[in-house]
C-alpha cells in the first residue's frame, strides 16, 4: 500500500514525492506541459512505470497563471537564455530531491513544455538524468553545447497530426541527442498534441527495459 502524498513545499520546487514500492525501477521525474501541475502527471506515471519513486515539481514560470517550465515568447518560440537558467535549476532540484529522499539519478518523463525542460536538461547537465522519456518535445536550445550523454536511452514520441510540434523540428532534437551520444529511438505516431494509448504502451515498454 502506499503512502498518501501531499504536496512538499520543503526543497527548490514545491512537488510531489512518491517512494519506491519496487526498487528495480529507476525514478521517474515527472515534468508536466504548460497549465499543468506536480498533480498531472502522478496517474501516468503510476501506469507505465508500476512502483517506481515519482518524484513530480511543478514549473516556476507562470504564463497567464498557468504554471510551466522556462518563458516563452510565442508558441513554439523559447526564451533561450531563461531555457538554460531553468534547466540548471532543475537539474540541481532534481541533485536535492536525490540526497532528500536517497535516489538514484531518474529518468524524466515529460509532456509538451515538460519534455522540452527535459530535453534541455539532458543538453546542459546531462549528469542530472538517467534517460527520458519525451511526449510531444521540441527543440529547446538552438545551439546545444557539446554534452556527452553517451549510451542514455531516450525515447522520443512525436504526433503526425501535432499542430504545436513540426515533424522536421522533433526530428532535428532527436539528432541533436543522437549526436550528443544518446541512444534514441524516435517514433512518429498517428496522433496530434495531446497523448493516445500509443503513448502510454510505448512508454511502459521503453520504462520496462530500464528496470533493473
Ligand atoms: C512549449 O512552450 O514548451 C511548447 O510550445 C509546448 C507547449 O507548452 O505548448
Amino acid at each position: 500500500m502506499r503512502s498518501a502524498m501531499t504536496t512538499a513545499t520543503k526543497l527548490s520546487f514545491i512537488h510531489r514525492f512518491e517512494p519506491a514500492t519496487d526498487k528495480d525501477r529507476p525514478p521517474l521525474l515527472l515534468l508536466h506541459g504548460t497549465g499543468g501541475d506536480e498533480n498531472d502527471l502522478i496517474d501516468l506515471g503510476r501506469i507505465v512505470a508500476p512502483g517506481a519513486a515519482l518524484l513530480s515539481p511543478r514549473g516556476k514560470v507562470l504564463e497567464g497563471g498557468m504554471p510551466r517550465f522556462f518563458k516563452r515568447l510565442a508558441e513554439g518560440v523559447f526564451d533561450e537564455a531563461d531555457v538554460k537558467r531553468r534547466a540548471n535549476e532543475l537539474a540541481d532540484f532534481v541533485s536535492e530531491a536525490r540526497e532528500e529522499y536517497g535516489l538514484p539519478a531518474p529518468i524524466a518523463l515529460g509532456f509538451s513544455n515538460g519534455a522540452n525542460i527535459a530535453a534541455a536538461t539532458l543538453l546542459l547537465r546531462p549528469e542530472a538524468l538517467a534517460g527520458a522519456a519525451l511526449l510531444r518535445a521540441m527543440v529547446p536550445l538552438s545551439q546545444p553545447p557539446a554534452t556527452d550523454l553517451s549510451g542514455k536511452p531516450v525515447l522520443i514520441l512525436s504526433g503526425a497530426m501535432d499542430p504545436i510540434v513540426p515533424t522536421a523540428n522533433a526530428a532535428h532534437l532527436a539528432r541533436q541527442l543522437q549526436h550528443a551520444g544518446a541512444n534514441v529511438d524516435h517514433r512518429t505516431l498517428p496522433a496530434s498534441h495531446g497523448l493516445s494509448q500509443a503513448d502510454v504502451t510505448l512508454t511502459r515498454d521503453f520504462l520496462a527495459r530500464l528496470a533493473a
